[in-house]
């Protein structure tokens, strides 16, 4: 499906944009299917959670235990000080993760599609394994600002092979938070590694201590709704916080190889799901 010059651009860039790769149709299917999932989502349900003494204990294990799960995250400014929401819920939710891609028939489908297999047999994924799906709302006015990283940092496999797919479920712009990426070379050594103890403590261990791209180097990827965005586990990427008054939905895979080392550190470790 991709052609020799896509190939080559991806080599060299770290990342390749297609355009409207889906229909608008597609897109907003699994925007209704996450909304629902949003409408049937009792907030009640967490703040029991979220209101206990040891919070960041509890927020640490709501999040390490959804990685077969579908779960709703807030966003961090959903609340009021009062620690009520201070929106409706459905302009509160961050992101609906980790499992969608195993859990819930419409992403499922999705997910595992004809277009997403054919890119990853292009880009030379031997026995495409998706380890996690989200569906990342990035809501007007209180969507937050997701910090550079690479993603490989989240799925080490030995040689590294994950990559990621970032699909528009709307239009992405700079005003709304639109996905940032270094805009020079295919990447950088990792520079991070998110561990998870057997007894839940994580770490976010510098195994290259060299800065992040200045932010005003990245190339903002601006896209129209339905376009699928793949990019290397080696890529730096951040989006900036979402200060409009347009939602930017936008659905991810990490996807591995089959035939590399998943490693154990990984913070998941449930059992992924052939592309
Ligand atoms: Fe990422």
């Amino acid at each position: 499906m991709l052609t020799n010059e896509q190939l080559n651009e991806y080599k060299e860039k770290g990342y390749l944009v297609l355009p409207e790769l889906f229909s608008e149709q597609e897109m907003d299917e699994l925007k209704q299917a996450a909304n629902q999932i949003v409408e049937d989502f009792d907030p009640e349900s967490t703040r029991s959670i979220f209101s206990t003494e040891d919070h960041d204990k509890t927020r640490n294990d709501y999040f390490l235990s959804s990685g077969d799960k579908v779960r709703c995250f807030f966003e961090e400014g959903a609340f009021d000080v009062d620690g009520h929401l201070a929106q409706d819920k459905s302009l509160s939710i961050n992101k609906i993760g980790h499992a969608l891609h195993r859990l819930h028939p419409d992403f499922e489908r999705f997910s595992h599609s004809d277009k997403i297999q054919m890119v990853a047999k292009d880009l030379g994924l031997e026995k495409p394994q998706i380890h996690q799906s989200m569906y990342i709302f990035k809501q007007p006015k209180i969507g937050g600002v997701v910090r550079w990283h690479q993603d490989a940092t989240y799925f080490l496999t030995d040689p590294i092979s994950v990559i990621t797919y970032w699909f528009a479920i709307e239009d992405a712009t700079i005003e709304n938070g639109c996905l940032q990426v270094q805009s020079s070379g295919p990447g950088m050594p990792l520079k991070e590694q998110f561990l998870r103890f057997p007894d839940d403590s994580t770490e976010l261990k510098v195994l290259h201590d060299i800065p992040w791209p200045a932010d005003d180097s990245a190339m903002p990827l601006e896209v129209r709704k339905g376009t699928l965005v793949v990019f290397n586990g080696l890529l730096p990427h951040y989006s900036a916080p979402n200060l409009s008054s347009k939602s930017r939905h936008a659905y991810t895979l990490h996807v591995t190889c089959g035939s590399t080392a998943y490693a154990k550190e990984n913070w998941i470790q449930s059992p992924p799901s052939l592309l």
